[in-house]
């Protein structure tokens, strides 16, 4: 196969603010550095950081025209991979190369990707209309006036937005703010085009809008696509292949449908309660992994998801550990397990049989 990216071994460690400081002397003198030095000082007095690592022995490949998604939760690396594969940081170990050029050469693949950052449509220009937005940026790229024109009108019918073109960002929705952006992605005929949290902060219907678009338009180019989400049903549905990061590790990767396979040894249970305690008793062997939301009101409503090996009268099991003398289950369901259950097994701190604290997700086997 075709590799268009290849990471081998990268590791990734943000200085924290200790070291970044380390040596840092305030400047006295002059009006203009007074701004300058009241931010260090307050960097030098807030509490100071160690070294994080976002990603550590990271080795993936990617093949040309593939959709490849990255899942994780928060903190987990997806945005420090991606930018390491935009040429906008560098890893401090490892090799790898993007569509052909080294790590080595950041300035090399800035010019053979197309990137959109999450919330990118924070940046747009307030003042200016959808097509001057989109036509600005290509122009600030290097694009002569009649091509910034003519593939500025292209990428807004790309992405349905040439009957909004004279509306100012103020005055479009987050959805179509967030075509705009992808607009821009769409302007160039990059070989790979980096997509961090696509869909965030959009309703499902739009999301969707956005997640069809990147299948129907730049699968069509032949352009290879990574993206990250954390709507793992979307990513389900899009995405060929998929790896899943948990602190800085790629814990799992394969086609959806593999890496759901991995798990079918298991199935879960979702419950949710009302006014029940807590378990006191340990969970029974078959949980693998669980997972519990508490929902704040009189109400004591809390939603369990639970991974348990699947077996003859797992159900009843589950639920005996479960109900309590006193409260209420207000609903069951048993079922296969998702990608969103292999996100959940995999990135999951595994205490064993660690206290019940909200969110908490344990391993007991
Ligand atoms: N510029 C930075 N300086 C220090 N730490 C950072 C920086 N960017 C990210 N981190 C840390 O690196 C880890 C990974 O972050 P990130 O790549 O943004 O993850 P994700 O996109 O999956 O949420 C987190 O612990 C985050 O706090
Ligand atoms: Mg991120």
């Amino acid at each position: 196969m075709d590799h268009i990216i290849e990471l081998n071994h990268i590791a990734k460690q943000y200085p924290g603010l200790e070291k970044s400081l380390r040596g840092t002397k305030l400047e006295v003198k002059g009006p203009l550095l007074w701004a300058r030095n009241l931010s260090r000082a307050a960097r030098l007095t807030s509490n100071t950081a160690s070294s994080v690592t976002a990603l550590d022995d990271v080795s993936l490949t990617i093949d040309k025209g593939e959709i490849f998604g990255l899942l994780g939760l928060n903190g987990s690396g997806k945005t420090t991979l991606i930018k390491i594969l935009a040429g906008l940081i560098r890893p401090n170990h490892g090799t790898g190369q993007v569509a052909g050029i080294s790590l080595d050469y950041p300035k090399r693949i800035r010019q053979r990707v197309s990137y959109v950052s999450t919330l990118g449509w924070m940046g747009l220009e307030w003042p200016l209309t959808a097509q001057q937005n989109v036509e600005f940026f290509a122009i600030l790229c290097g694009m002569s006036q009649r091509l910034a024109k003519e593939r500025s009108e292209a990428a807004l019918r790309d992405v349905a937005l040439w009957d909004v073109k004279d509306k100012y960002s103020s005055q479009l929705s987050n959805g179509m703010r967030q075509r705009v952006i992808l607009a821009r992605a769409l302007l160039f005929r990059t070989p790979i085009v980096l997509l961090d949290e696509p869909t965030v902060g959009l309703d499902p219907a739009t999301a969707k809008d956005i997640l069809d678009l990147i299948r129907g338009t730049l699968r069509k180019r032949g352009q290879t696509i990574v993206l990250t989400d954390h709507q793992t049903d979307q990513m389900a549905e899009l995405a060929d292949r998929v790896a899943v990061l948990h602190e800085g590790k790629v814990v799992i990767h394969g086609t959806p449908s593999d890496v759901v396979r991995r798990l079918e040894h298991l199935i879960v249970i979702e419950v949710q309660t009302e006014g029940m305690e807590q378990p006191t008793a340990a969970p029974p062997s078959c949980i693998q992994r669980l997972h519990k939301t508490e929902h704040p009101g009189p109400l004591r409503s809390r939603n369990w998801r639970i991974h348990a090996l699947d077996g003859p009268g797992v159900l009843a099991v589950v639920l005996d550990w479960l109900t309590q003398p006193s409260g209420l289950v207000v609903f069951v369901a048993q079922s296969k397990p998702t990608l969103q259950d292999v996100l959940m097994f995999h990135a999951s701190e595994n205490p064993k049989g660690g206290a019940l604290t909200s969110g908490t997700l344990i391993q007991n086997n």
